[in-house]
């Protein structure tokens, strides 16, 4: 094997080019392919910016094509060479080198390759071999792509925030647990035998530390950690974006991130976004979507039919009234041709979600088509339909059920048809602002409240006084950044009063001495001066993976997990040896 003694690189692959020509050039990187033609021997070079195309003449360097012969993909090579026009019939205008390419002068083999387990040309490879040879995947040039880009939006993210005075500071991995309602991933502690460090689930109790400490603008792209079911767009380890400010109102924070979120849009992908977003209250987008991140790309919004059907002698609508529920559905406009078969499926959807059933209605031009039949006269499902402005052609789908059984299935029924229809616009971005969250959510099974946000959020100044009172109908001054339908941040203003802090957690069913123990540190420190703060956390994985056109995040993490949080490159998690577990004083039962 050779080196690169002597050899310095002038250039990247994609830095060639017509502006080139005549210059001598040193490249440096993998073979993508080769191809002999006679006394012609093309080599594709790879390196991060994309392909160069190497010619080496059998005439002119016999030599050369010999060693060239041996060269085979994935090999690692440099080149010393003229920049050449090609001749015209060669010429690509597709790619970027496509015009000129590099007749070699001299080639090192910098390292030999064995067949890889996929070739890095190859686009369809299973995720599962992908993420073994991950190092290979990356090799590809829609990973490297992924990998670059989101690089570029770390960077206009950091530009946009230094330039507004933004503080970048770290804060501690090996810490307490922090509330944001996941698992923790807990790390034993080897000193103090039998007591474990939390990774954080956010910095969201150091950043408002920091905010008391002066530091006013607080931004870290940081990992953190939640032991939690994975999907598409969830890892147990992840990256935020993490913001917190001082002296400032809830619109403030919503402007500024609105400012940075259009400054990254421009700068990565050059289109300008406009703002404000618009800001829509929780409230509402239950009510029209049945959906906290309602993707608002195209319409299918639910209509309550309650009050219309309240008279109508049908048990499962007056059983859903009579229990505090309602009756609400979607017109998926045009869909009446659906096959019994496909509507056979919408049902099974919606019983996934809990719903007991769903009943539908086909407009058709001389009359219905619909389960009710047996149930309600011609009448009554002119006043449903009418509801819903139903056309011929179209279908209605209707649940009646507790309201967050309602919302759940009509919400997933419309993404679901909204996907099979292709009514969303692919290129469209719609961002808005879901604001005025619910303060608390009412557990069943535990009996008590949870912070719907985190125990730190303020509620909306109008009903602070049903703290007491009417808590569930307490709003908070909370806000989620929703693009195309999903949540890309979400943040809070913070309560800075220890009073009202102390509601709150009573609120939340803490007993004294639990505050104490958990939150302690942090309720003491708002004792010496704490500013009006608030905050937001972007998923920067989620982000990136919206800006790259990618369906998981695992297309711009490196190197992810998979569905059972495992990595498939390390094998990871592992057994360890019985010395440490000793030390660290564990036993683990079989
Ligand atoms: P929240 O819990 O809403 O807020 O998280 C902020 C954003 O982080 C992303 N996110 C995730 N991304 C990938 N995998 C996960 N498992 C995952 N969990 C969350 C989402 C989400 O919007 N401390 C608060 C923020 C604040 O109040 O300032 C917090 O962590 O895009």
């Amino acid at each position: 094997m050779e080196t690169t003694k002597g050899l310095k690189r002038s250039h990247m692959c994609t830095q060639i080019g017509k502006q080139t020509i005549g210059q001598q050039v040193t490249v440096m990187g993998w073979v993508n392919k080769r191809r002999n033609l006679g006394q012609l021997i093309f080599i594709a070079l790879r390196d991060r910016t994309g392909i160069l195309q190497i010619v080496i003449n059998g005439e002119k360097t016999p030599d050369l094509a010999a060693k060239a012969k041996d060269v085979k993909s994935e090999y690692v090579i440099a080149v010393v060479g003229d920049v050449i026009a090609r001749d015209e019939k060669n010429v690509n205008p597709d790619a970027q080198t496509g015009y000129i390419e590099v007749e070699a002068k001299e080639l090192r083999i910098l390292s030999v390759a064995q067949l890889p387990p996929f070739s890095v040309l190859d686009t369809g490879v299973k995720e599962d071999q992908r993420l073994k040879y991950r190092y290979i995947d990356l090799r590809r040039e829609e990973m490297q792509q992924n990998i670059i880009t989101r690089h570029n939006i770390t960077k206009s993210v950091r530009d946009f925030l230094n330039k507004e005075g933004f503080v970048d500071i770290e804060t501690p991995m090996l810490t307490k647990s922090t509330p944001e309602g996941a698992r923790d991933y807990l790390v034993p502690s080897r000193v103090h035998g039998g007591s474990f460090f939390a990774l954080p689930q956010s910095p969201q109790i150091f950043k408002q530390l920091l905010m008391l400490s002066g530091f006013d603008r607080y931004y870290q792209i940081v990992k953190c950690f939640r032991d939690e079911d994975l999907r598409s767009d969830r890892q147990p380890e992840f990256t935020q974006l993490d913001i917190e400010l001082s002296f400032v109102e809830m619109e403030d924070i919503l402007s500024i991130n609105e400012q940075l979120i259009a400054h990254v849009y421009r700068e990565v992908k050059g289109i300008d976004i406009a703002t404000p977003f618009p800001r829509l209250p929780y409230s509402e987008a239950m009510e029209r979507y049945g959906n906290d991140k309602p993707d608002t790309r195209f319409e299918m919004e639910l209509v309550n039919i309650s009050q219309f059907v309240a008279d109508m002698d049908f048990e499962p609508y007056k059983n859903a009234l009579a229990t505090g529920g309602s009756v609400r559905g979607i017109n998926a406009v045009g869909c009446g041709t659906y096959p019994r078969k496909k509507i056979d499926s919408l049902v099974e959807l919606a019983k996934y979600h809990k719903a007991k059933g769903l009943s539908y209605i086909i407009v058709q031009s001389d009359g219905y088509k619909t389960s009710l039949s047996k149930f309600l006269t011609k009448e009554q499902l002119d006043v449903i339909v009418n509801a819903f402005n139903g056309k011929t052609g179209d279908i209605i789908l209707i649940c009646a059920d507790k309201n967050s059984v309602v919302f759940e299935a009509l919400s997933n029924l419309r993404l679901h048809i909204g996907k099979e229809e292709k009514l969303a616009d692919t290129n469209a971005l719609n961002f808005l602002w879901v604001v005025d969250f619910p303060l608390l959510e009412w557990d069943e099974e535990a009996n008590r409240y949870f912070a719907a946000h985190h125990p730190f959020t303020k509620p909306t100044e109008e009903d602070m006084a049903l703290m007491e009172t009417d808590p569930s109908k307490l709003r908070s001054q909370t806000y989620d950044m929703i693009l195309n339908g999903v949540e890309i941040g979400g943040g809070s203003i913070r309560i800075n009063d220890t009073a009202l802090q102390d509601r709150m957690f009573k609120l939340l069913g803490f007993t004294q001495d639990e505050i104490e123990e958990k939150f302690g540190f942090l309720t003491n420190a708002f004792k010496y001066g704490a500013p009006p703060h608030g905050g937001i956390a972007f998923g920067l994985d989620r982000l990136a993976m919206l800006m790259v056109g990618a369906t998981s995040i695992r297309d711009v993490i490196a190197f992810p997990k998979v569905k059972d949080t495992s990595c498939p490159l390390t094998d990871a998690p592992t057994k360890v040896e019985k010395e440490q577990l000793n030390e660290l004083k564990i036993n683990v039962s079989e």
